[in-house]
């Protein structure tokens, strides 16, 4: 509510969240950023009553490009269903615009400490870390300087796209790997990346050619998970009060506890994760199925299933756990209570049968 304030203070439109299936776009399998439903706007193909946006934007990273799955309980930051906040500029402000609000947010709103804070950009991007330096004061050696993989964004295999600049925090060298090269750019939860903020100039063609937008344009993303932990003094997103009362409801189902046992631990997490967006893909409309949409959300299924095994959960109990993401989330999103019951018999019986599957194969195994 105080990012979309934040943003609304500063001539923004707040736009609700779209649904996790996007809208007349065969090229994506899920809404996976904030800009997906801006696409057209970026593209000049629509226009809306407005020339900045923020929003809460519900996303989906499994299956597709930005696919996280695997990652899913093994880090303390990533994540399959998550919520980003963004605020957006169709041809108003641009790098220096974005980074003003930025900068200001984090340190002035959130009151983040300026000295645990670094920024990368693009490897070639001379303009933003100018920006970086002269407008927000950071200093040289907190600028570093990325290659594409880390520091360009793109939608989609086709689609908007541009060089991007990201706000990190470091959180500490106990938090992180311990390799002696452990350093901003490093997969570990050390320099949690916190925001992101794409510096939208090009479409990409099914070609992989780049064409400029009609107009400059700003994307950004930050995840609410990732703040919250920053902000509540945890090491882990699983650790906030987005997931605690999740965590709690499986160490209930499972009498099993969290934070005793590294392995329950990424089973637990998982659950929880797998649990939300097992409901908000229901809510928008994906049912188990064989094929795409479907196929990634029954993987989602059988995944906490095996998890929930794991923990010496013989049973269905996962839409247990769905009952609490709606009890939790809810008030939020109306959508999410309206689909309750669909969310219960669906998973149930998905659990149920896949439970009489692993029975049958185990028996097998056995014999
Ligand atoms: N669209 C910006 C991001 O997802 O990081």
């Amino acid at each position: 509510k105080r990012f979309l304030d934040y943003f609304k203070k500063n001539g923004h439109a707040i736009v609700p969240s779209s649904g996790l299936v996007p809208k007349g776009d065969p090229t994506l399998l899920f809404t996976n950023a904030g800009m997906v439903q801006f696409k057209g706007v970026f593209l000049n193909e629509e226009t809306r009553g407005y020339k900045t946006a923020v929003s809460c934007q519900r996303c989906m990273r499994a299956g597709g490009k930005h696919n996280d799955l695997e990652n899913v309980g093994r880090t303390a930051r990533h994540h399959t269903f998550f919520e980003m906040l963004g605020n957006f500029s169709f041809g108003d402000y641009f790098k220096e615009g974005a980074i003003k609000y930025a900068w200001d947010f984090l340190t002035n709103e959130m009151r983040l400490p300026k000295d645990k804070l670094w920024v990368t950009v693009f490897e070639t991007d001379d303009e933003a870390a100018t920006i970086w330096k002269k407008s927000a004061g950071v200093s040289d050696d907190r600028i570093v300087r990325l290659g594409a993989k880390d520091n360009f964004w793109s939608m989609g295999d086709t689609g908007p796209c541009g060089p991007c600049s990201e706000i990190l925090i470091d959180q500490g060298v106990e938090a992180g790997c311990g390799e002696p090269a452990c350093a901003v750019g490093c997969d570990c939860d050390r320099y949690l990346e916190l925001w992101n903020l794409v510096f939208m100039q090009y479409n990409r063609s099914v070609d992989d050619k780049l064409s400029p937008l009609p107009s400059p344009c700003i994307d950004t993303g930050m995840g609410l998970e990732r703040l919250s932990t920053v902000l509540q003094g945890k090491k882990s997103n699983y650790d906030t009060a987005l997931f605690s009362p999740l965590i709690h409801c499986i160490e209930t189902l499972s009498s099993v506890k969290y934070g005793a046992d590294r392995e329950n631990d990424v089973s637990i997490k998982a659950i929880a994760d797998h649990a939300r967006a097992i409901a908000f893909l229901m809510t928008d409309g994906v049912l188990p199925s064989n094929e795409g949409r479907g196929y990634v959300l029954r993987r989602i299924i059988r995944r906490a299933a095996r998890h929930g095994r794991f923990l010496g959960l013989k049973e269905p109990f996962l839409y247990k756990v769905n009952a609490m993401v709606v009890e939790l989330m809810g008030e939020i999103y109306p959508e999410l209570k309206a689909a309750a019951s669909l969310i219960s018999r669906a998973t149930k019986g998905e659990e149920e049968r896949f439970f009489e599957t692993l029975e049958r194969g185990l028996a097998l195994l056995e014999e």
